[in-house]
C-alpha cells in the first residue's frame, strides 16, 4: 500500500517561524500515526511571483508547482499566522488561485498562531469559513496556538499537544485502515 500524501502549508515568510513549527509539529505526528509522506510550504517556498499573479498561469514554475502539490494532497495541514484579526493577505491570494473543485472533499486540519488568545476564534471565524466555500472536510478541531505555547520555535505547551493530539485522531474517520493506534490494538 503505497503512503498517501500530506501536504502542510504555513502562511508566513518569517524563517524561523511559529507557524511552520506549529504545521511541522501537526504533520509529524500525523505522518507517524498515519504513515504519510509528508511535504511542508511556506510563503517563501512559494516565492515573489504569488503577488504579480492574477492567475495560476501568472506563478513561475516552482510556485506553480506548491499549489499543484497542494491539490493532489490526500491530507492537508493548514496554518496561518493571525495579522489583525485574520489570515495573512498573501496566504488567501494563494489561495484564491485555486479552483473551488480541487479541495471539494479534501480533509483539512486547519491551524493559526498568533502573538496572544484574543484572536483565538480566528481559526473558526476566519480559516474555517474560507474551506467550506471550497466545501473542504475541514477536520473538527482547529488549533490555535500563541507566542507562550513554544520555546525557540518548537511546540512546548501540554494543552496545545493534547488539542493536536485531538486532531490526529478524528483524521482516522478518513484513514481508517492506515491508523497504528487501531492496529496495534488488533
Ligand atoms: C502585521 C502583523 C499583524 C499581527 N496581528 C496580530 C493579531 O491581530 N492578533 C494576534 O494575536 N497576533 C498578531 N500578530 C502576531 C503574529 O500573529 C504572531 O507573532 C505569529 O505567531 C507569527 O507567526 P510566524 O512566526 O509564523 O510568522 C501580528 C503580527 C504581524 C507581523
Amino acid at each position: 500500500m503505497s503512503a498517501h500524501k500530506l501536504v502542510g502549508l504555513a502562511g508566513s515568510f518569517n524563517r524561523p517561524s511559529k507557524t511552520f513549527a506549529l504545521v511541522e509539529n501537526v504533520a509529524g505526528l500525523a505522518g507517524e500515526q498515519y504513515g504519510f509522506d509528508n511535504t511542508i510550504y511556506d510563503l517563501t517556498d512559494v516565492g515573489p511571483s504569488l503577488g504579480q499573479a492574477l492567475r495560476r498561469d501568472d506563478l513561475d514554475s516552482r510556485a506553480r508547482e506548491v499549489i499543484d502539490d497542494i491539490v493532489s494532497a490526500d491530507v492537508l495541514v493548514i496554518g496561518a499566522p493571525t495579522y489583525k484579526g485574520s489570515y495573512p493577505g498573501l496566504f488567501k491570494h494563494l489561495i484564491d488561485l485555486i479552483d473551488p473543485h480541487e479541495l471539494r472533499a479534501k480533509p483539512i486540519i486547519i491551524t493559526a498562531t498568533g502573538g496572544g488568545d484574543r484572536h483565538a476564534l480566528m481559526v473558526e471565524h476566519q480559516l474555517r469559513p474560507l474551506f467550506g466555500f471550497f466545501m473542504s472536510h475541514t477536520l473538527p478541531t482547529a488549533v490555535y496556538a500563541s507566542d507562550r505555547d513554544f520555546t525557540d520555535y518548537r511546540v512546548s505547551s501540554d494543552p496545545l499537544s493534547k488539542r493536536i493530539g485531538e486532531v490526529i485522531g478524528e483524521l482516522a474517520a478518513f484513514f481508517p485502515s492506515r491508523n497504528q493506534a487501531l492496529i496495534a490494538a488488533e
